[in-house]
């Protein structure tokens, strides 16, 4: 972004055409994951779909957009790409998962992109907990939300969980496009790799893998086989963290993931767990 607050798409690849007003429908012939809806300009794929939901859209309904205009991301910050760049898509599960285990839902998300992203490129992202994609030097390449509706009725089936996902694919080109506080922290494939991604193969790849893995996610085998995946592929594990949480904070070494997809952080007042939260990586103690 420049100083005054516009983009600096510079010769930024545009990577897919899609089109204007209502969306345009699609099918890429992925059994779960066939409705795809394609926009132009949105203003946020996940609210679309939560709309879509309340109106009792089915379990596998996907949104993916060139631009979003209020793009959302955790903990109420916004998620901004500007257009033409970046692969922004929501997906519309509806899941038999215990309510203790809704994490997983999001967790497959950024599971199956790891595995799209490893496809497409050379590059291998770790999973900073909770969803976070960082890339092998630690900055981010992709962040996931997760919103829930439990007010429909059960006639629409399970209770919709929207998983939307920001993956940088052409934007930042490089550090220069980025407001000085993401310096450091943020990065695309492009800046990666030297190269342009085909956002339309990273989506097929994405909805493929995620088509594997909603399955499992109604049976406890199922979960405990995603959350362990989890494990392998969270780089917070091992680290001193800080987590921000609702009512405070803690600090303290991660040491797992549980079968939930919860945080294990072992404090000075004992290990806890922890449900929903930020998560700083600290420097190493010493
Ligand atoms: C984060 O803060 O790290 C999560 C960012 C999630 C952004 C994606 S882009 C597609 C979907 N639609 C939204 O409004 N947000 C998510």
């Amino acid at each position: 972004m420049t100083e005054d607050g516009r983009y600096n798409t510079g010769t930024a690849p545009r990577l897919c055409a899609t089109s204007h007003g209502n969306p345009k429908v699609g099918s890429v012939g992925i059994s779960s994951f066939g409705d795809i809806r394609r926009f132009d300009s949105i203003d946020s794929t996940n609210r679309y779909l939560l709309d879509q939901a309340r109106d009792g859209a089915p379990h596998g309904v996907v949104a993916v957009a060139d631009h979003q205009t209020a793009g959302r991301g955790r903990l109420g910050r916004a998620w901004e790409a500007p257009p033409g760049s970046n692969l922004l898509v929501s997906v519309l599960l509806r899941v038999d998962l215990p309510a203790g285990s809704r994490h997983l839902a999001s967790a497959a998300v950024a599971l199956a992109a790891t595995e799209a992203i490893g496809a497409e490129t050379e590059v291998v992202p770790g999973i900073k907990w909770p969803n976070d994609l960082l890339a092998p030097d630690g900055r981010k390449l992709a962040g996931v939300l997760a919103e829930a509706d439990l007010s429909g009725p059960p006639e629409h089936g399970f209770p919709p969980i929207v998983v939307g996902i920001g993956i940088n694919v052409g934007w930042p080109l490089s550090d220069d496009d980025l407001p000085e506080e993401l310096v450091g922290s943020a990065t695309s494939l492009y800046q990666e790799t030297g190269g342009i991604v085909d956002r339309s193969a990273l989506l097929h790849a994405l909805l493929a893998a995620l088509d594997a893995r909603v399955a499992p996610l109604s049976t406890s085998e199922g979960r405990a086989g995603q959350a362990s995946e989890l494990r392998q592929r969270c780089v917070t594990i091992g680290r001193r963290v800080r987590v921000e949480l609702a009512g405070g904070q803690l600090e303290g070494t991660a040491t797992d993931v549980t079968d939930e997809g919860h945080l294990v952080v072992a404090t000075a007042d004992g290990v806890k767990t922890v449900v929903a939260g930020d998560v700083v990586h600290l420097r190493p103690a010493g």
